[in-house]
């Protein structure tokens, strides 16, 4: 069973569709990134998905519970951070999550321990006591986290949870993030930041003017639009005429010679090329010491899919 299964869910605000009809299926156990500029219909899919807001067709199934029809199971699986930010600004740290953690329904013990696991997990136990509403953006942001996280459910919903903090917060939200995907917790990431989606999603789904335009593990993505990889060869010592005699077992392929030690090859599907490249070499006598492929990012695929940079 997918941990969300989303069916054609389809928004509009008046005369904006938010969200035109889209179809989704996250795994249980993955890091799923929702990657899109502003206005792309992130948060309102997440609305929807969250059963926050009502869709005007479609659904979505949470661990095969409906949103629509079988909202409170459904929701009960799910944690929800929000892009807005929702504490009790004069209260601490730990009250909030005292408080939470009672409307979750915990209470005595338990709700203790989860308060200082979760307080732990996005490295607030320091900053347990004292007003919240005295906290940088960064541990505003993670305390929310933390409230998201009380109920120990099985799938979190994480909507641009670094917009605007400080890196060492964001630094520690995507450890975090990280440490909860190992422990088995699923996760549904929006973003509009390339690196992100890039070092934490196991899948992405690009999604661009209330459409998903692209989905799939970054190599995938970045393969389906034929990307070139950049290929990096440290070698011992190369020639210009080496680089001539190379280039003619590597049709397709481009060689540029960087510096005596270093050669530069563009090639489709690099790592099928790599064997031959290394023939080459090989039958030229240049000594390869070290090799690096640079792949191709998620930037050049919005680009190439529709025209514009991500970050506009
Ligand atoms: N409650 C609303 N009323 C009217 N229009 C809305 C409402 N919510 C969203 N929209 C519109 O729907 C579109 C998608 O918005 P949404 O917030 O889902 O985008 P997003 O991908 O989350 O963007 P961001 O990265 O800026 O958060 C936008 O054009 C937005 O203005
Ligand atoms: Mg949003």
């Amino acid at each position: 069973m997918e941990a969300i299964q989303i069916q054609n869910l389809t928004k509009s605000f008046k005369a904006i569709q938010a969200v035109r009809g889209i179809d989704l299926s996250i795994r249980q156990g993955e890091i799923f990134s929702l990657l899109g500029p502003n206005g792309a219909g992130k948060s309102t899919t997440i609305s929807m998905v969250s059963g926050l807001l009502t869709p005007d067709s479609g659904d979505a199934l949470i661990f095969g519970r409906s949103i629509r029809k079988e909202t409170i199971q459904a929701q009960m699986q799910v944690g929800v951070v929000p892009q807005e930010i929702a504490i009790y600004a004069d209260l601490s740290a730990r009250q909030n999550l005292m408080f939470w953690g009672r409307m979750a329904g915990l209470s005595g013990k338990l709700l203790s321990r989860r308060v200082d696991e979760v307080l732990e997990l996005v490295e607030l136990t320091d900053r347990q006591r004292g007003d919240s509403g005295k906290f940088s953006g960064g541990m505003k942001r993670r305390l929310n986290i933390a409230i998201a996280l009380l109920h120990q459910p099985a799938l979190i919903i994480l909507d641009e949870p670094t917009v605007g903090i400080d890196p060492q917060s964001r630094r520690k939200i995507l450890d975090s993030v990280k440490v909860l995907r190992d422990q088995g917790t699923t996760i549904l990431y929006t973003t509009h930041y390339m690196e992100e989606a890039q070092e934490l999603s196991d899948r992405i789904a690009i999604m661009d003017e209330g459409r998903i335009i692209a989905c799939g593990t970054q190599a995938e993505l970045v393969q389906r639009v034929g990307e070139q990889d950049h290929i990096v060869l440290k070698v011992a010592e190369a020639k210009e005429s080496d680089l001539a005699q190379m280039a003619k077992s590597l049709n397709g392929s481009i060689l540029t010679l960087k510096d005596e030690q270093t050669i530069e090859v563009l090639a489709h599907k690099g790592r099928e090329v790599l064997p031959v490249l290394f023939t080459a070499c090989n039958q030229t006598g240049v000594k390869v010491t070290a090799v690096e492929i640079q792949e191709a990012n998620l930037e050049m695929v919005f680009l190439q899919l529709t025209g514009k940079a991500l970050r506009d």
